[in-house]
């Protein structure tokens, strides 16, 4: 079978899914029918991931040409000379040996070594080390058959066409948080201009508990929900495929695992479609807020190119 030429509309997020429990999580996904797993070397929890998805190789569960794995470069490693070694620990957790695709995670910089900053001096200003200077070590990954694609993560559309002129690898994906409340309709329509696809992270308001889960008690979406016999989820992930990105919720339990995966058979109606375009609120669960420190050379203003 040919590898697949993008992602897969639903795959699975693993972001705070805890070693001890996203092995088993992504063998559930795997057995339910993603085949789309999202992953990041700043989650902490690739080599579980590795260790299930060669445990689903083995079992014959699904076969690697079938599957998209993505990871994401952290913003420890931008320096050119980083960034391989960066990608080979994290194929080394996964097991695998070539990537799908491979992001970089933030348009923010630390000094090597540094995972969470805590004071300015962590921090490297990007003028000082530009995306464009990392960007040329992941081509470099691509022409070395490491990664099949590679992209961004959490960059305005400033940022990219700042990015494209000197790119000789385009990127294929803007990896964003997208849901109703942030729509992004102006950073889709440029990625779409460009040809570079757009993946939805945090689809269902990044919930961490049933009291932290307004985006899932919205009355617009939860009525829609229940006119469709559906789940407040389901909405959430059927609107983010609908309206051309992938989505990629995060659970660790199989009944979820199952309910989410199902959203891509569900059709909103253009009447839907419409109520939605509506809960525009230009909120953001991921803000950015924690890589503003005092003194520092990042805040959310530049961080997204748009006021704070
Ligand atoms: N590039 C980036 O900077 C970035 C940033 C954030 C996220 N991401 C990626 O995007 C993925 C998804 O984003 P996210 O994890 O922030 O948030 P999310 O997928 O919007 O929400 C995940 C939360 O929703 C719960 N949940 C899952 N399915 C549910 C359902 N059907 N009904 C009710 N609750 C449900 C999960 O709990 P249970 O596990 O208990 O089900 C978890 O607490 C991440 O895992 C990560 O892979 C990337």
């Amino acid at each position: 079978m040919a590898p697949l030429l993008s992602p897969p509309a639903l795959g699975l997020g693993t972001w705070k899914s805890s070693p001890g429990e996203v092995g088993e999580a992504v063998r559930a996904a795997l057995e339910l029918g993603y085949r789309h797993i999202d992953c990041a070397s700043i989650y902490g929890n690739e080599t579980e991931i590795g260790q299930a998805l060669a445990g689903a190789f083995r079992d014959g569960v699904v076969q690697r040409d079938q599957l998209w794995i993505t990871s994401k470069l952290w913003n420890d490693c931008h320096a050119p000379e980083d960034v391989r070694p960066a990608l080979l620990r994290s194929l080394n957790a996964l097991q695998l040996e070539q990537l799908d695709l491979y992001l970089i995670h933030w348009p923010v910089v630390h000094r090597h070594g540094v995972l969470m900053p805590e004071q300015a001096g962590d921090q490297i200003p990007l003028e000082q080390l530009p995306l464009s200077q990392t960007w040329s070590a992941m081509e470099a990954l691509v022409e070395e058959g490491l990664v099949r694609q590679i992209g961004v993560s959490n960059c305005s559309a400033t940022k990219l066409k700042g990015l494209l002129p000197s790119s000789r690898v385009r990127p294929a994906m803007n990896q964003v948080e997208r849901h109703p409340w942030l729509q992004q309709n102006a950073l889709l329509q440029f990625c779409r201009h460009e040809g570079i696809g757009v993946t939805a992270y945090s689809p269902l308001g990044s919930p961490s508990g049933p009291d932290q889960a307004p985006l899932l008690a919205d009355p617009t979406i939860t009525a829609i929900a229940t006119t469709h016999g559906a789940t407040p989820a389901q909405v959430l992930l059927a609107w983010g495929i609908a309206t051309g990105t992938a989505v990629i919720p995060k659970s660790v339990r199989r009944d979820r695992l199952a309910s989410n995966l199902a959203a891509s058979q569900l059709q909103l109606s253009p009447e839907d479609l419409q109520q939605i375009a509506h809960l525009e609120r230009g909120h953001r669960f991921v803000d950015g807020s924690f890589w503003e420190l005092p003194g520092g050379p990042y805040n959310r203003t530049a961080l997204w190119d748009e006021p704070a």
